[in-house]
C-alpha cells in the first residue's frame, strides 16, 4: 500500500494514535499528480526554520503550482504541511504536500536545507561533519534525478556541502548544483549600505565574496550607488565598519532570535525564480569559480549566471590584486577544513 491521501484540512488525523499517524504517507506525491507532470514543482529538503520560510515565501510569491515537502521529521513536516496548506486561499499556489525523498526524481528544483543549525557561538565550520554526513544520506535516498533538475543546497557550511553535493549528484552539468553562496551576505550588504546612505537598497549594487562566514569580504572597489564608487560616498573608516556588520549580522540574529531564517528564506525565493523563469540573474552563489578567478577544486561565493540551467557563467570581474588574494585565501581555508572531513 502506498499510503492514503491527507486532506490538510481535516481534523481526524490528528486524533489518530501517534503510532498509525507515522504509517500515513502525507498527501502521495504520485498519487496527487496524476496528469500534472508538466506542473512546475519545488522540492523542499528540511522544513526547520530555513525551509519552511522558504517554503512560505515561495508559496505567496507563487513560485510554482506545487511545493512538495521533505523532512526526516513526520511530524514536522506534516505541521508544516497542514499550516501553510491552509494559507493557500490567499495565493496562486496549487498544492503544498509532503513527501519523500523519492518524489526528488520528478521535480524542477531541489532546495536543500537539512541539517543542524548554527548555536550560538558556534561557527559554520563546526557544522561542517555532521552537515556532510546529512547531504550524502540525502544524496542517496533521492536516487536518480531528472536530467533537467537544478539543485540549490543552503545547509551550512554551504560552500562545502555545495560542494559535495555537486561532486556527488550525478546531472548532465556541474551547474546544475549549487549553493546559496553570499547571496544572503550581500543582501545584508546592500540593505546596510541603503540604510548609511539613505537610498533605496535597489541602487545599491555590489557583492560580499567568499566564504559565506568568517573570511568572507566585500569587493569594495566594484561596489557603487547607482554608478557612482561606493568610495566616493563613504570613507573607509564606514566602509570597514559596513562590512563587518554585515560579517556579524547572522551571529547578532542568532544571539537574538537563535536562527536567521526569513531573510534566507526570501533570498532563495530569489534565486529559484531566477532558475525556474530562466532570467539569467547575475547572484553570487557557491559554485566553483574554474578560470574566472583562478579556483578550481572549492565551492566559494562569486557571481553567477543564474538560469535554467543553474550555474550557467560564473561571472568574471574585476578584482584588485588584494581582492584577488583575500578570494584566494579564503578558498585555501575552506579547501583546508574539507580536507579533514573527506
Ligand atoms: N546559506 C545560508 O545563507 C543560510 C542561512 C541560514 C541558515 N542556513 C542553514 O540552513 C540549515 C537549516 O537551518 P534551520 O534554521 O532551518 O534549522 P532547523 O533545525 O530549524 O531545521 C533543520 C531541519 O532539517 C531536518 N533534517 C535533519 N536531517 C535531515 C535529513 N537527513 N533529511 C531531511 N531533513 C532533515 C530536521 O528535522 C529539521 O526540520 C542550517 O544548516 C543552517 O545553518 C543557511
Amino acid at each position: 500500500m502506498d499510503g492514503i491521501n491527507f486532506d490538510p484540512g481535516s481534523i481526524f488525523l490528528l486524533d489518530l494514535p501517534h503510532k498509525i499517524k507515522s504509517k500515513i504517507k502525507v498527501m502521495k506525491n504520485k498519487k496527487n499528480n496524476v496528469g500534472a507532470s508538466r506542473q512546475t514543482r519545488i522540492a523542499v529538503i528540511g522544513t526547520g526554520m530555513v525551509g519552511s520560510s522558504f517554503a512560505y515565501a515561495a508559496m505567496i510569491k507563487g513560485l510554482a503550482a506545487e511545493l512538495i515537502l521533505i523532512d526526516v521529521s513526520e511530524e514536522r513536516e506534516m505541521g508544516e504541511v497542514m499550516d501553510l496548506s491552509h494559507g493557500l486561499i490567499g495565493t496562486e499556489t496549487g498544492k503544498v504536500s509532503g513527501g519523500d525523498f523519492s518524489d526528488c526524481q520528478d521535480v524542477d528544483i531541489i532546495v536543500i536545507t537539512a541539517g543542524a543549525a548554527q548555536k550560538p557561538g558556534e561557527t559554520r565550520l563546526d557544522l561542517v561533519s555532521k552537515n556532510v554526513k546529512i547531504m550524502d544520506s540525502i544524496i542517496k535516498k533521492m536516487g536518480k534525478l531528472r536530467d533537467d533538475t537544478v539543485v540549490l543546497v543552503v545547509s551550512n557550511p554551504v560552500y562545502i556541502l555545495a560542494y559535495v553535493a555537486r561532486e556527488r549528484i550525478k546531472l548532465p552539468n556541474k551547474g546544475q548544483v549549487f549553493g546559496t553562496g553570499t547571496a544572503l551576505d550581500t543582501s545584508r550588504l546592500r540593505y546596510i549600505m541603503s540604510q548609511k546612505l539613505g537610498v533605496n537598497l535597489h541602487n545599491v549594487h555590489g557583492y560580499v565574496f567568499g566564504e559565506h562566514g568568517d573570511s568572507e569580504f566585500v569587493a569594495w572597489s566594484l561596489a557603487n550607488v547607482s554608478s557612482m564608487p561606493a568610495k566616493k560616498l563613504l570613507t573607509a573608516k564606514q566602509m570597514k565598519a559596513i562590512e563587518k556588520q554585515t560579517m556579524r549580522a547572522a551571529y547578532e540574529i542568532i544571539q537574538r532570535k537563535r536562527a536567521t531564517y526569513y531573510g534566507i528564506g526570501v533570498v532563495i525565493t530569489e534565486i529559484v525564480e531566477a532558475v525556474l523563469h530562466d532570467k539569467k540573474m547575475i547572484l553570487p552563489v557557491s559554485t566553483v569559480p574554474g578560470a574566472a578567478y583562478g579556483i578550481k577544486d572549492m565551492s566559494i561565493g562569486v557571481p553567477a549566471v543564474i538560469g535554467r540551467g543553474g550555474v550557467e557563467k560564473v561571472w568574471k570581474l574585476p578584482l584588485t590584486a588584494g581582492e584577488m588574494k583575500q578570494l584566494k585565501t579564503s578558498a585555501a581555508l575552506l579547501k583546508k577544513t574539507f580536507k579533514g572531513v573527506k
